[in-house]
């Protein structure tokens, strides 16, 4: 099947889960959009982000006939996934929440500190991620405020600040007992600044974020429903709410790769 994976988030956050959808599915076609004019949603609520998401999903079907949706935002996947699903019942639909499970698994002091939007960390769907899987390990959350913010408006004085300011909270870092070894990135944009955050942190702190991941579980979806692309050169196109030279520019940056094809921007009103 050779209609597009439509892939959305709030900005450029999602980019980081499209660079590892692209690696797993070469083949596919991909529509990304930004809804950066109307970013960040994790600091807004969740009527703001199942409006959004709504519409978004909307513009993704009518205009690309989509034939699966990967909502590449934790805030959205928390507040919108299961309206969507019931709204779209035979557009398959993946979505992602912070690596908590992995986390908790692998981490050898059981001291684990969860990055993640304020909306993400609040939810109703974050409680019982933690109540499941948290068990005996200690779980820090840490809203990271303003860091999407920083990070859509290329803020690097901002992006630097804050990095250290939540790295700080998220610490003490280290292998010793009742220092943390494990940093779980809950929002897409945090990927981004990896390098950032790393400077605050010890070389053997591990960071989980869940791009690969979600590339794999969307691959198994669409092959389990046949609409796999096994041929073909696949290829992107770029749209959003928000100017389409600032997300070109910013897929340029954060893909370190050339875009092969792009659209207009268009808002989803
Ligand atoms: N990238 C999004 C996430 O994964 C959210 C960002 C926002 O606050 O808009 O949560």
């Amino acid at each position: 099947m050779n209609n597009p994976v439509g892939v959305f988030d709030s900005g450029v956050g999602g980019l980081s889960v499209l660079a590892a959808l692209r690696a797993e599915l070469p083949h596919e076609r991909f529509v990304y959009f930004a809804d950066t004019a109307f970013a960040p949603y994790g600091e807004r609520g969740n009527a703001y982000v199942i409006e959004r998401s709504r519409k978004v999903a909307d513009q993704l079907i009518a205009e690309h006939g989509i034939k699966a949706l990967v909502v590449a935002c934790n805030t959205a996947t928390t507040a919108a996934i299961h309206l969507l699903r019931a709204e779209h019942p035979a557009l398959p639909i993946v979505g992602l929440e912070p690596a908590l499970k992995p986390a908790v698994a692998t981490s050898r002091t059981g001291h684990i500190s969860v990055m993640a939007t304020r909306g993400t960390l609040a939810s109703a769907k974050y409680a019982a991620l933690r109540d499941s899987f948290a068990g005996s390990a200690n779980v820090r959350a840490v809203p990271c405020d303003g860091l999407v913010k920083a990070i859509e408006g290329f803020d690097t004085a901002a992006i630097t600040e804050l990095c250290a300011r939540y790295m700080a909270e998220a610490g003490p870092f280290g292998d010793a007992p009742g220092q943390v070894d494990t940093v779980v990135l809950g929002c897409t944009h945090y990927p981004l600044v990896k390098d950032e955050l790393q400077r605050h942190a010890p070389p053997a702190l591990r960071f989980i974020d869940t791009g690969a991941p979600v590339a794999q579980q969307t691959r198994r979806v669409l092959s389990s429903l046949g609409r796999l692309a096994e041929s073909g050169e696949g290829g992107l196109v770029l749209q959003g709410s928000g100017a389409p030279a600032v997300l070109e520019a910013a897929a340029a940056h954060w893909l370190q790769e050339p875009q092969d094809t792009s659209a207009p921007a268009a808002t989803a009103a």
